[in-house]
Formats: structure tokens, C-alpha cells, sequence
């Protein structure tokens, strides 16, 4: 894969700047990179909080995958994100399906990926894969600074630590592009995913579900199983863990 860079200050998204770029028929592998958002978007409708001591990139691919195996592109990035994290700064990372990044049991980095459908062949169109990493942000808003933490806090942010991590997270992410349906990133995601075997809620519908992590399968659903035993394999969604 070649990439083309587009580096910016302060954008309000870049997810949704490289979807107005893909709609204009911008190549695979462009990539947008901003120090700042000022809008920037999580999953389910939620906003991600983008200070300028944060990493925010957009790539923009043209997988010829079916939508069941866009799946497959959520949870292959966040393996090649978290293996960049885990270079550049020696810790561990670990993954709460579908695409939380944590690290010391905080959320580090938030994966949005957003797709287009090609209405003649049922596929897709393209596929942006928007990567948000909290490089050293110290305080974060009241509603979010329990759980959100930052890679680097520790030492100050500087040019060469972010463009080495969007160096790495980039080519780590090209690199599973190509091998997405083999499968074999599957392995290191497991490895690192922390809800297998813990107590969950399942949220669906605006209702609230116990229920138990027990594995995550062959096309990266999460296997949860109900206090009436009965089972599910979840393809998207939300979980938390159950502390009660
Ligand atoms: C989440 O945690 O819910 C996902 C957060 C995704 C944030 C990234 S930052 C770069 C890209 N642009 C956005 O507006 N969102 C994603």
C-alpha cells in the first residue's frame, strides 16, 4: 500500500473530512492526520475529546470485502494499533471489544470506522478507519476522566514521538490489511482482549443485559452467554463490565 499524507493542524473531524474526500473519489491509502479536532466523533453518536496532545488520523481503504468481513477491519486495526502503542512505548495494551484501546485499565485510543455501501454489488464502496490516541493529555472533562488516560504522560509530547506512532500504526495497519482474511491477527487479538471470562452487561435496545464474556470467534464476534444459559454471538454493539 502507498500512502498519501495530508497532514493538518486543527480539523473539526477527520472522519468526516476523509468521507467527503473518499465521496470525491480520493485513492485507498489516503490518509488524513490532525493534531486537533474540534468535532471530533466516537461510536454510537458520542463525541472524542481532541485536544492537541492527542494523535487523530483517517484512512481511507477500498477493501473488496462483503459487509460480514468489514467486521474483520474494526478488529484487525485495533491489533495494529495497539502493537504500534505497545512499541513505542514498552507497556502493554489491551483490547475491550470491539476496538478499545486501554492501557494501565485505561481507555487510551477509540477506533471509529464508518462505511459506504456500493448499492450494485452489495459491497463496499470504501471504508474509513478513523484512530484517535491520547498521546499525553493530562486532564480530560469530568465525564470522561475516570476511565481515559493518556500513552505518554509521563514525558512531554513532542513532533518525533507522534509522527513515529503515526509512522508505525499506519504501516501496521497496511500490513493487516493485506492479511485481514487470513485470519491470523485473531490470534493477537484474543491475546489481549480483557472481557473473555468476565461479567458483562450487553446493551441492546436502550436495555440493559447481564450476561458472561466467554470468547470471541472466527469473524471477531463477541461470544456471550445469558444466565439462562443461552448464547449469542454479538457483531456489534456495546458491553461494560459488570462490577456488582
Ligand atoms: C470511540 O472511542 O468511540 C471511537 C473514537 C474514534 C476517534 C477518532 S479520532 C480520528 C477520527 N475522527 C473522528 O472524528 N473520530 C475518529
Amino acid at each position: 500500500t502507498n500512502f498519501i499524507l495530508d497532514v493538518r493542524k486543527t480539523v473539526s473531524s477527520t472522519n468526516t473530512l476523509a468521507k467527503e474526500m473518499a465521496a470525491n473519489k480520493a485513492p485507498e491509502g489516503t490518509v488524513l492526520i490532525a493534531s486537533e479536532q474540534t468535532n471530533g466523533r466516537g461510536r454510537m453518536g458520542r463525541s472524542f475529546y481532541s485536544p492537541a496532545t492527542g494523535l487523530y488520523l483517517s484512512l481511507i481503504l477500498r477493501p473488496k470485502l462483503s459487509i460480514e468481513d468489514s467486521l474483520l477491519i474494526t478488529t484487525s486495526s485495533a491489533v495494529a494499533v495497539a502493537k504500534a502503542i505497545e512499541k513505542i512505548t514498552n507497556e502493554d495494551v489491551h483490547i475491550k471489544w470491539v476496538n478499545d484501546l486501554f492501557m494501565q485499565g485505561k481507555k487510551v485510543c477509540g477506533i471509529l470506522t464508518e462505511a459506504s455501501l456500493n448499492i450494485e454489488n452489495g459491497g463496499l464502496e470504501y471504508a474509513i478507519v478513523g484512530i484517535g490516541i491520547n498521546v499525553n493529555t493530562k486532564d480530560f472533562p469530568s465525564d470522561i476522566k475516570d476511565i481515559a488516560g493518556s500513552i505518554f504522560l509521563d514525558k512531554p509530547k513532542n513532533q518525533p514521538i507522534t509522527s513515529i506512532l503515526a509512522a508505525e500504526v499506519l504501516n501496521n495497519l497496511a500490513d493487516s490489511m493485506d492479511k485481514l482474511t487470513s485470519k491470523d491477527y485473531l490470534e493477537e487479538y484474543k491475546k489481549r482482549s480483557f472481557l473473555i471470562g468476565k461479567d458483562i452487561y450487553v446493551l441492546k435496545e436502550k436495555k440493559v443485559f447481564p450476561a458472561k464474556a466467554i470468547g470471541i470467534d472466527n469473524r471477531a464476534r463477541l461470544l456471550v452467554e445469558y444466565p439462562d444459559s443461552t448464547k449469542e454471538a454479538l457483531t456489534s454493539g456495546e458491553v461494560s463490565i459488570r462490577t456488582d
